[in-house]
């Protein structure tokens, strides 16, 4: 069993400054979340609208470079995207023996993007959590799952410092807890859980929508029953604290049979062997290789996908209704 863990020790970033690179979804909860730990904390930021953000915050913000100079421990919290030029162009040239550099996601260092220089510690911290639920968990007294993980340990104590971030930025407040994990599987996890699960759903509910108007249902109904109606917020909260087949039992018995009599036909045995296939691509690199080349392309299979799934009859139908009920405006 992966071990858990329920503190950490903040007296380890005691005197030291933590510089925040980016200051986005994560970059703006943890370092306000740190600051209110009684954490000493600097902004590193290009000078766009989210300096300004955290200017306005009362945080001092630098460039990132001279962040990464005036700090002890930095957090890269930038897109994964970006973060590799940045960190060879920006931060590597600034970092000095003894310092610590954390990830929020395993990505770069996981798929060979970024190699950790010597003489640093190189740890993750991953919530499990958007940014804004990271904020809020804290200010409310929850704690939410972080990923722990060490790529490089110089300072023999590169694991008490990832405790000591997840403990600052407030992962172990109640229900909260650490799970010791790695880059490697930090980022193989996340991206099997959001190509399967989230992937996944959204081509079942569109396969599902376009066979219930083949069978005569009107796309508004097909909406939402499939997903406009909400009832998936309520389903997913009951997951959380029932489990998933515990939140069974709130459907009614029709429903408790047809769901486990009729899942199985869709999640069958070629399933399996098509999650392997998108494992498989995922844990060789070679999803990450393709992404990566994607990009120095300039992304352009990437803007057709975008442009033929919002061209879709479903998306057309849900906008209109979504206008109907004013959810969004023309
Ligand atoms: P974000 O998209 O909110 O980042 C915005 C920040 O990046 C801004 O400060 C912006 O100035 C800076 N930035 C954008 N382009 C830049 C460039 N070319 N050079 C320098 N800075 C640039 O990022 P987000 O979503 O907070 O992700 C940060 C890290 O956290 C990533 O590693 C991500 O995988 C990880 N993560 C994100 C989660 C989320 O809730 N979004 C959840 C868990 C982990």
């Amino acid at each position: 069993m992966a071990r858990l863990f329920f503190n950490g020790d903040l007296e380890l970033l005691r005197g030291k400054v933590v510089a925040v690179i980016g200051y986005g979804n994560q970059g703006r909860a943890q370092a306000l979340n740190m600051r209110d730990s009684g954490v000493s904390v600097i902004i590193g930021n290009i000078r766009d609208a989210y300096w300004e953000a955290a200017r306005r915050d009362g945080f001092e913000v630098y460039d990132i470079d001279e962040a990464v100079e005036r700090a002890d421990i930095v957090l890269l919290l930038i897109p994964d995207e970006v973060m590799p030029n940045v960190y060879s162009e920006k931060v590597l040239p600034r970092l000095r023996d003894g310092m610590v550099l954390a990830f929020a996601s395993g990505y770069n260092v996981a798929f060979g993007f970024i190699t950790p220089r010597q003489g640093v510690d190189y740890i993750l911290v991953a919530p499990r959590m958007i940014g804004q639920g990271v904020r809020n968990s804290y200010l409310e007294g929850r704690g939410f799952p972080v990923l722990i993980g060490v790529a490089q340990d110089s300072s023999g104590r590169a694991l008490d410092y990832a405790l000591a971030i997840a403990k600052a930025i407030g992962a172990f407040g109640a229900g909260g807890c650490a799970v010791e994990s790695s880059f490697e599987e930090e980022a193989h996890t996340d991206l099997f859980g959001e190509q399967v699960i989230g992937g996944g759903m959204l081509f079942l509910i569109r396969t599902a929508y376009e066979v219930m108007v083949e069978y005569g249902i009107s796309p508004e109904v097909a909406l939402l029953e499939l997903y406009a109606s909400g009832e998936l917020i309520e389903v997913f909260k009951a997951v959380f604290s029932m489990g998933l087949w515990g939140q069974l039992k709130l459907h009614s018995t029709t429903s408790q049979y047809g769901q486990q009599t009729r899942g199985p036909r869709i999640a069958g045995p070629e399933l399996k062997t098509v999650l392997r296939g998108i494992m498989e691509d995922i844990v060789s690199g070679r999803f990450a290789r393709e992404w990566a080349l994607e990009q120095m392309a300039g992304k352009p299979h990437f803007k057709a996908i975008w442009r033929r799934n919002l061209r879709h009859p479903m998306i057309l139908e849900e906008q209109k209704l979504y206008r109907a009920l004013g959810r969004i405006k023309d």
